[in-house]
């Protein structure tokens, strides 16, 4: 048995390796060549505004950040009509939901999600101690009476991804109030909006209302919106995100966070990156428009695709998609194997440059001549 066995707490023990990946590693070398549509980070990276605010804040990093992130909370409360105590940001939306679960959670008690739903979820509810209880899917989405009959007196959070990673389906905005009102007093209901910029495009396009979050926010339910730097605006190497909610909630959450956690050039190029219209118009118009390329050339190929409201798609290949995401990387090409989320025929691919989605589609097509040869010889035998 291992040294520290006895000595770590009974949630580091019980936590598994879920963190770590399962896929053959890539030399760096390659890595830097690869074409990385696994990760649903934004192919065009951040505008060039923030990369000059960037330039901007380097000569201060000497000085520790601002760990109230004043200027950037002031700004999105003005942004999102709440106030700043409504604002908490975060190194990511992700250290948001460990907060909340810090926050809120212990052994004994629970939170609420789908199955198949953000890997995130687990981890951090594992980690604050406590239980996550995954309900069924239907039909690739949220079953929500499913998710509301999984809640018991001890959940203190349902985590909703709208849109879901991985599979992409989106819950409009009068299906989310209808399931708010029927939420128990105990439990707060965590809005994961990271795909917003995409989710709002898309609904648009489609004439529905996808979501009225912020207006619970203003109107003080027990609701807690995250929303991320990450995607839309091209920031994930800098970890910045937020959440908005009950300011008495927030206050609880601020003081288990680290001190100092987001740094001064994040929260520079976050404030630059919140007002840029023009490049989060150009990331969200190429990903509808991609989407659509890319979901014809995949069906075209025989495979699977759920129709998106978010940056990737979701993909069932009727086969090992470990093996075939190995392939697939092995061209050139990373996508993300969905074994680990109960889906090992399933991949998801992350929506790119017009280039970087012909170049999937490229490979996946001389996999798919590769399966059917294969298919005829083992027929023939
Ligand atoms: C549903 C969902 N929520 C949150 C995040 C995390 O984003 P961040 O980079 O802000 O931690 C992701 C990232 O993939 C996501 O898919």
């Amino acid at each position: 048995m291992s040294r520290f066995f006895d000595l770590v707490s009974a949630s580091a023990r019980n936590m598994g390796t879920a963190n770590s990946s399962s896929r053959t590693p890539t030399a760096p070398q390659l890595r830097s060549q690869l074409i990385k549509l696994d990760s649903n980070e934004n192919p065009f990276g951040p505008s060039a505004r923030v990369i000059d605010a960037l330039r901007g804040a380097l000569s201060t990093v000497n000085s520790y950040p601002d760990d109230d992130c004043s200027q950037l909370r002031q700004k999105l409360a003005a942004h999102h009509g709440v106030s700043p105590e409504q604002v908490l940001v975060t190194a990511g939306s992700t250290a948001m939901l460990s907060l909340l679960c810090q926050t809120l959670l212990a052994p004994g008690l629970n939170a609420v999600t789908s199955e198949r739903s953000f890997i995130v979820y687990s981890l951090a509810v594992q980690a604050a101690g406590a239980r996550l209880v995954e309900a069924p899917m239907r039909d690739d989405s949220f079953d929500l009476e499913a998710i509301l009959a999984a809640i018991d007196s001890n959940t203190r959070i349902v985590f909703l991804a709208n849109p879901n990673n991985p599979t992409g389906t989106v819950l409009v905005a009068e299906v989310v109030e209808r399931f708010l009102a029927r939420l128990p007093g105990h439990v707060v209901a965590v809005l994961d909006e990271a795909y917003y910029e995409f989710a709002l495009h898309f609904a648009t396009l489609r004439r529905v209302t996808y979501s009225t979050s912020l207006d619970c926010v203003r109107q003080g339910a027990t609701v807690v919106v995250l929303r991320t730097f990450s995607k839309a605006h091209g920031l994930a190497g800098l970890r910045v995100g937020y959440g908005l909610g009950p300011a008495e909630l927030l206050g609880y959450c601020v003081r288990m966070r680290n001190t100092f956690s987001v740094s001064s050039v994040a929260q520079a190029a976050a404030v630059a990156a919140l007002d840029d219209h023009h490049h989060i118009q150009r990331v969200v118009e190429n990903n509808a428009m991609q989407s659509r390329v890319l979901s014809e050339g995949l069906l075209a190929l025989g495979y699977r695709v759920v129709p998106t409201s978010a940056s990737f798609l979701f993909c069932d290949l009727e086969e090992d998609a470990a093996a075939v995401a190995n392939r697939l990387q092995n061209e050139g090409v990373a996508v993300r194997p969905l074994g680990p989320w109960g889906a090992p025929s399933c991949i998801r691919i992350t929506i790119g440059t017009p280039e970087q989605n012909q170049a999937l589609l490229q490979a996946a097509g001389g996999l798919d001549a590769t399966t059917q040869r294969r298919r005829a010889l083992s027929g023939a035998e």
